[in-house]
């Protein structure tokens, strides 16, 4: 290159450099909280069996040095091996953060490997402040993380997480920064990268194979003749073939009072139960403390049963029993120095709460969370456990009974943990022992910790082994990323649709202004519909069947239909019917 080039670029670069100078002398310049891998060191429970660090020269990016990280076999937690920093400063409630660095996979199992961000609490109930998991590609790739800090933290309280505990791989990690941005830097205007889990890619091969069992398994063919009003077969007839409810149960949990209420949120709440589910849960009204500390409740419920069954939802009982002292009325958990009067309260109260909602309910939750809350077996040992069902099914043989417990699916990608284990050996010494159970429930509190859609699979089908139907009863995904949740509510939705076991899935509430878990809401307390409210509105509406086939010469036509209730019509014929599994015939006569 000639020299007088070479000058012209020297002094090009000059201005470029003059010039941003200048600029940021005026704006607030970003302040560096972390600057370098040096603040880094290897940690977490699997680091010295699983975890190999070292040093790599880098060319050729805008750092010179990266940190070499291989995962050795399969840890159980994506934080079981990482390398972590704690962050000496103190945050204030607003303030704008990021992290950021540079990735590569240079080694792994699957196509790329994966790394998760987490800044978090560095103690129980390590509250995160930022968190991400993402797809390192081959090629270097920057990764980043806006979040605004929701409360103030001390100086010293916080790590800065990079997580890699993911099966055997091997990364290089480089230029990592978190920073804290000026004042007036809005986190949603920060360039972010989208989060990730395996399996999220619109062509993953889970998601081909699960579309392929939805329409063999979820779709059945209906088989249609039109005859004139003489008998004879009817060409050239229209027929308009229309599911008017999905056999697959979707749900949400519903609040009575709300359901009741006047106002223009009630309306707004009910519109969304209406044209969104075809199945509801109480969420709290007929809870034994709930129902023992105001008798008003039931009123509430009854008021509001009439309505569901206008519309042909069904009503699901959530719980009998919940065995926590927590979760008794204040009365009968003070019995437990009486355990046989204690007994007999519970057994009276199942008895005359499914006696009370016989035929209205459709299913009850019998027992509920019986992982974390062993007081009741405890003090009355397993055969309690099969008494409440039994005493369930005595009153009301037709509603179906469910055990329940969450930690099941949402346990990250970990395939044995003791709750997943607990509740397989409970269900089947339950059933040894005779306990009418005909489902299993499943909650589905999704927080930060994803499940890859394979896993999900995986752990549906060792539940599924009992071959009983298998129900999400509490589903709510509530992530910090609005993109990840929906990417994965619509991934969770999907993995259930196209499981054959899985019969349904609640939500466990839809709306901000009502749920337990104000961020997991579907709607915002003003009625915005979220992202991955969204992504499960546009989901859903595609599992229905709405056609118009013409008749043959033989007066038949055939469809492929989602499995359900349907209404036909021809002419000003109408008549509805159910398509099962195993497909449907129907026969329509046409007026003079
Ligand atoms: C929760 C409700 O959503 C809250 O409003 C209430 O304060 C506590 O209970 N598992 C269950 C549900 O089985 O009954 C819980 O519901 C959520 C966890």
């Amino acid at each position: 290159m000639p020299n007088w080039s070479r000058f012209l670029i020297a002094v090009a670069v000059l201005f470029f450099l003059g010039s941003s100078i200048a600029r940021s002398a005026d704006a607030p310049a970003e302040q560096v909280l972390i600057g370098s891998l040096d603040a880094f060191k290897p940690a977490g429970t699997a680091v010295e069996k699983a975890g190999r660090f070292n040093v790599v020269a880098v060319e050729g990016q805008k750092f010179e040095q990266a940190v070499q990280a291989e995962t050795i076999g399969s840890p159980e937690n994506r934080w079981d091996v990482m390398l972590q920093a704690p962050l000496p400063v103190a945050l204030a409630k607003g303030d704008t953060l990021v992290g950021r660095f540079w990735v590569r996979t240079v080694d792994a199992m699957a196509d790329d490997g994966m790394i998760g961000l987490a800044v978090e609490l560095n103690h129980e109930p390590w509250t995160k402040l930022g968190e991400g998991q993402y797809n390192a590609p081959r090629q270097w790739t920057q990764i980043q993380l806006p979040f605004v800090v929701d409360q103030p933290y001390e100086a010293s309280s916080l790590n800065v997480n990079l997580r890699l505990g993911y099966p055997s791989q091997k990364l290089e990690i480089g230029g990592v920064q978190l920073v804290k941005m000026p004042a007036d830097v809005r986190a949603d205007s920060l360039p972010r990268t989208v989060v990730s889990y395996r399996g999220m890619e619109p062509d993953a091969t889970w998601r081909r194979e699960a579309l392929d069992r939805i329409e063999r398994n979820r779709k059945a063919d209906l088989h249609i003749v039109v005859r004139d009003a003489s008998g004879k077969p009817a060409a050239g007839q229209a027929v308009h073939v229309k599911m008017t409810k999905l056999a697959f149960a979707i749900g949400t949990a519903v609040d009575a009072k709300l359901m009741l209420a006047d106002n223009d949120s009630s309306a707004k709440y009910r519109a969304h139960v209406e044209s969104s589910y075809n199945t509801v849960v109480y969420e709290n009204d007929l809870k034994w403390p709930s129902l023992a500390a105001d008798p008003n409740r039931y009123s509430l419920v009854d008021q509001t049963l009439p309505w569901f069954a206008e519309r042909d939802i069904a009503v699901r009982g959530h719980v009998l029993v919940w065995p926590a002292s927590k979760w008794l009325p204040p009365a009968v958990a003070a019995m437990k120095n009486d355990p046989p009067a204690m007994r007999q309260a519970i057994a009276d109260h199942i008895t005359q709460l499914v006696t009370r909602y016989k035929g209205r309910l459709v299913e009850w939750d019998v027992l509920n969370e019986p992982f974390n809350h062993r007081e009741l077996e405890e003090l009355f040992g397993r055969d309690a456990y099969v008494e409440w069902f039994k005493l369930a099914r005595a009153a009301d043989p037709n509603a179906r009974l469910f055990i329940n417990d969450f930690g099941i699916l949402e346990t990250g990608n970990r395939l044995q943990t003791d709750h997943q284990k607990f509740y397989e050996e409970l269900i089947a010494d339950l059933i040894a022992r005779g306990a009418p159970i005909d489902g299993i429930g499943i909650q589905g509190h999704f927080g930060s910790a994803v499940t890859d859609p394979e896993k999900m699979l995986a752990i549906l089908d060792r539940f599924a082994k009992f071959g009983k139907p298998i129900r999400i009863t509490e589903l709510d995904v509530n992530m910090l990323d609005p993109q990840q949740r929906a990417n994965f509510l619509r991934d969770v939705m999907l993995v259930c649709f196209s499981h054959p076991s899985v019969d349904g899935v609640v939500q466990w509430g839809f709306w901000e202004g009502r749920h337990w878990l104000p961020g997991a809401a579907l709607y915002s307390r003003n009625w915005d519909l979220r992202p991955h409210g969204e992504a499960f509105k546009s989901l859903v509406s595609q599992w229905t069947t709405d056609v118009t086939v013409l008749t043959g010469p033989d007066g038949s036509a055939g469809v492929r239909g989602y499995v359900g209730d349907y209404l036909l019509t021809v002419g000003d014929v109408k008549k509805p019917m159910t398509l099962t599994s195993k497909g449907g015939q129907v026969e329509m006569e046409l007026k003079q």
